[in-house]
């Protein structure tokens, strides 16, 4: 087996980057903001910072946990610390890493494609129509939407096939910082607009009497997303963990720089999007339609949009190479193959099912499941079932099962108060399955 058993991250930073590399992606730049507007503000982000920092971070210590005390792909770690079953619930998490994967790499598609058209100056343009129609002749061109799909997944599964340390963790230490620096710049820009307070106003304004059942629920929905929870991912990430991280302060870490992220593109966006008098509710189209428009009528706009781009471009890599590490590991782990063999084993599957999610927005179209074509369906199927399901199992496994080895695992470097020890078990067994359970039934 060409897979080293003693495969490590090089660093703890380099770890937390490629964890927060997963978790900062489409969640936290497109849906945060609009959802921040759309459920009253204060209202929705107070309990998300609630949700991420109780059980979003204890189920990611949940994760990393079981990662570390199983040594092994999703599979066998899961399979070593609650039986057979467990080993069934870990494939399933494998599964739904690929399937997200097969979609997630047709939007990441887009973002090289405006992208470039951003460099080339050929995005930009005050005519929201052109805009409109220019998005939706791309996403029904069959070739071009394919071709862009296969440049995205050229890179993550290039990056993935390079190796843990050298491929993921040396990537994600230059991009994420670029990022963080590049939204500040751009943050900056929306800030000083005429009118910008608006956008402010929008994302932070405290509307309490909007806070419903509806918002804190999407609130814990977005939680779970936007920390890539219940697809087995960081309990991949997991099994790299040298034996003297520290498990809680990691965990707090990644889940603090999603939050951190979601401010940020909420401030590097709304403020701009107010200013130039547009939409903030205006859905999917927001990052590809409404962003251009906002940034045509801006001093040096295309400069600008083009470091958007390279922003959504960066959060959507980061977290598709996670999705393909997770596979990695499972085919060099359970099936022996080298890492460059998987890597092009899912390169190639991909690629044919990726095309189909893509060719669902045009010639496919008319095939339908509920009304829903292809694309639609995938993700419906793996944000409101297969994560959540995934998520239950981490907690009971985590919280039941293994509770001894978690507890072991999370005070294994640092000596934490007992309380606080027991809140996170608690929050592991009692709190993150009742969300769980109720992001599920929401959700469908
Ligand atoms: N966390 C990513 C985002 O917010 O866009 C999405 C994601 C990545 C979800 C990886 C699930 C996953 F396994």
């Amino acid at each position: 087996m060409s897979h080293s058993k003693t495969t490590e991250w090089g660093s703890r930073i380099g770890f937390i980057l490629a964890g927060a590399g997963s978790a900062i992606g489409l969640g936290a730049i497109w849906k945060f903001p609009f959802w921040a507007g759309t459920y009253g503000g204060s209202a929705f982000i107070i309990p998300y910072i609630f949700f991420t920092f109780t059980i979003g971070v204890a189920l990611v210590m949940a994760e990393l946990a079981i990662g570390r005390a199983g040594r092994g792909s999703a599979v066998s770690a899961m399979k070593r610390l609650g039986g057979p079953a467990f080993a069934v619930m870990g494939g399933i998490g494998v599964l739904t890493s690929y399937i997200i994967l097969s979609y997630y790499s047709v939007v990441g598609g887009w973002c090289v494609k405006y992208l470039f058209d951003a460099l080339g100056g050929n995005l930009v343009t005050s005519d929201p129509k052109l805009l409109a129609d220019n998005f939706g002749a791309l996403v029904a061109d069959p070739a071009a939407n394919i071709s862009w799909h296969l440049i995205f997944l050229t890179l993550s599964c290039g990056v993935v096939a390079m190796g843990v340390v050298a491929g993921i963790e040396r990537i994600s230490k230059y991009l994420l910082p670029m990022l963080f620096v590049l939204m500040l710049l751009i943050t900056g820009r929306s800030l000083t607009l005429d009118g910008a307070m608006q956008g402010i106003d929008f994302l932070f304004n405290f509307s309490f009497n909007k806070l419903t059942l509806e918002s804190v629920m999407n609130a814990m929905g977005l939680t779970f997303f936007s920390l890539s929870l219940g697809c087995t991912i960081l309990v991949t990430y997991g099994l790299y963990l040298k034996d003297s991280t520290d498990i809680p302060s990691s965990a707090g870490w990644i889940s603090y720089l999603a939050i951190q992220t979601g401010i940020l593109a909420g401030l590097m966006i709304m403020p701009a999007v107010f200013a130039m008098g547009q939409d903030p509710k205006a859905g999917p189209g927001l990052v590809f339609i409404t962003i251009p428009l906002v940034f045509s009528q801006i001093p040096f706009g295309a400069a600008f949009a083009a470091l958007f781009y390279v922003c959504l471009l960066v959060a959507a890599l980061t977290s598709a190479i996670s999705l393909v590490e997770v596979v990695v590991a499972y085919l060099c782990h359970e099936w022996h193959l080298s890492r460059k063999r998987a890597s092009l084993l899912i390169y190639i599957t991909i690629f044919l099912l990726g095309s189909a999610s893509a060719l669902s927005f045009g010639p496919w179209s008319g095939w339908t499941v509920g009304g829903k074509i292809l694309f639609d369906l995938l993700d419906y199927v793996c944000t409101n079932i297969m994560m959540p399901a995934g998520g239950l199992a981490i907690a009971i496994l985590a919280g039941w099962i293994a509770r001894d080895k978690f507890r072991a695992q999370i005070s294994q470097v640092r000596k934490y108060p007992e309380g606080v020890l027991r809140f996170l078990t608690f929050a592991v067994r009692y709190l993150a399955p009742v969300m769980v359970l109720l992001v599920l039934i929401s959700g469908l």
